[in-house]
């Protein structure tokens, strides 16, 4: 450092480094200490306002007394209101009259969207789409029927579709003949098909009796669908469905919802159903 200054009159503050590296000693700009200023002032007000200054394990309040649980608490209160007036309504009203009105079908599919999710689409598949033993929801067919009534009830109470197993009553011949006029859809022409009882469950026609959950067997849609269908339907004649004298039988079980789900939302999901398979 030198002795004398040699800069003089440039505002340094005599601080100077291999020979002319200086320090000067000017003030920020104008703009720059306004917003320091103020920056200090808004951390000040602020910690008036919301829950700052700490005090031992607490800390201050503020005037307006905002937490972040009371603001989240506001905006759940909120959706509860909206949603309220849509429940109030369904607990009210028949899953007929629910779908009669458009806005609150919109509501209760909505809200029932997230039933199935957790409830039937380990089953059925998110989009009720079925698989290799599980029905299909989305579509037309039925089991048991698609009335809204008849759905609501399958939900609250289950269904366990009953086939007794036809392997020891007949011949491997016999298996094989009803199933290929299954196959072809016309079963009912077959003799056998009268004479060994199928008519019991499936009706004189084939198209199955729905309170018995008997498959329609003329419409080549598949309960138990395989890549073999001919190999699928001889074993289901042979095995049967649900059958406990054979323990190869086909199980099929739709457990029952009623001592699970509340009236209110089993009244959701036979709406959603319904509307996923466009009703009976
Ligand atoms: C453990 C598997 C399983 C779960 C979970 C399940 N289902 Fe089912 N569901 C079945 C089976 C199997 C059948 C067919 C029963 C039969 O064939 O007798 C069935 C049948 C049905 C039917 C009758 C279809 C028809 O064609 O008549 C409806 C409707 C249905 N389920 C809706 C639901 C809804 C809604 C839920 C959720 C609340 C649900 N299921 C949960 C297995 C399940
Ligand atoms: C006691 C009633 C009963 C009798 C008798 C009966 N079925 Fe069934 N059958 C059912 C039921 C119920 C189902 C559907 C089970 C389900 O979906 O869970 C079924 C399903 C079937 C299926 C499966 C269809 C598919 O889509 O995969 C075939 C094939 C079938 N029956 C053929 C016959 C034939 C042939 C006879 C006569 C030898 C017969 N059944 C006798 C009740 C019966």
């Amino acid at each position: 450092m030198a002795d004398k200054n040699p800069f003089p009159g440039e505002n340094n503050t005599g601080h100077i480094w291999d020979d002319n590296l200086r320090e000067l000693s000017n003030p920020p700009p104008r703009w720059w200490m306004i917003a320091f200023w103020a920056s200090i002032i808004w951390f000040i007000v602020y910690g008036f306002i919301y829950p700052m200054y700490p005090i031992g394990h607490e800390s201050t309040k503020g005037f307006t007394g905002w937490t972040q649980i009371k603001e989240f608490q506001e905006g759940v209160d909120e959706v509860e209101a909206v949603r309220a007036e849509f429940e109030t309504k369904i607990a009210a009203m028949t899953a007929d009259q629910i779908l009669a009105d458009e806005g609150l079908s919109a509501y209760t599919i909505a809200s029932a969207k997230v039933l199935f999710g957790d409830n039937c689409a380990a089953c059925h598949g998110s989009g009720g789409q079925g698989g290799p033993s599980f029905p299909v929801l989305a579509d037309d067919e039925w089991i048991y029927g698609g009335a809204i009534g008849t759905i609501e009830q399958t939900i609250a109470m289950g269904r366990k579709g009953v086939m007794t197993a036809h392997g020891k009553i007949l011949s491997a011949d016999e298996i094989e003949s009803l199933a290929q006029s299954v196959m072809e859809g016309d079963p009912a022409t077959n003799p056998l098909f009268l004479q060994k009882g199928c008519i019991a469950c499936h009706g004189m026609d084939g198209k199955g009796l729905q309170a018995l959950g008997a498959a329609n067997l003329t419409d080549s849609v598949w309960r138990f669908a395989e890549a073999d269908q001919l190999a699928s339907v001889k074993y289901t004649i042979a095995h049967g469905v649900n059958d406990s004298t054979d323990p190869q039988t086909r199980e099929a079980e739709m457990p029952a919802f009623g001592d699970r789900l509340s009236k209110d939302d089993i009244k959701k999901l036979a709406v959603f159903v319904y509307k996923l398979g466009g009703g009976q």
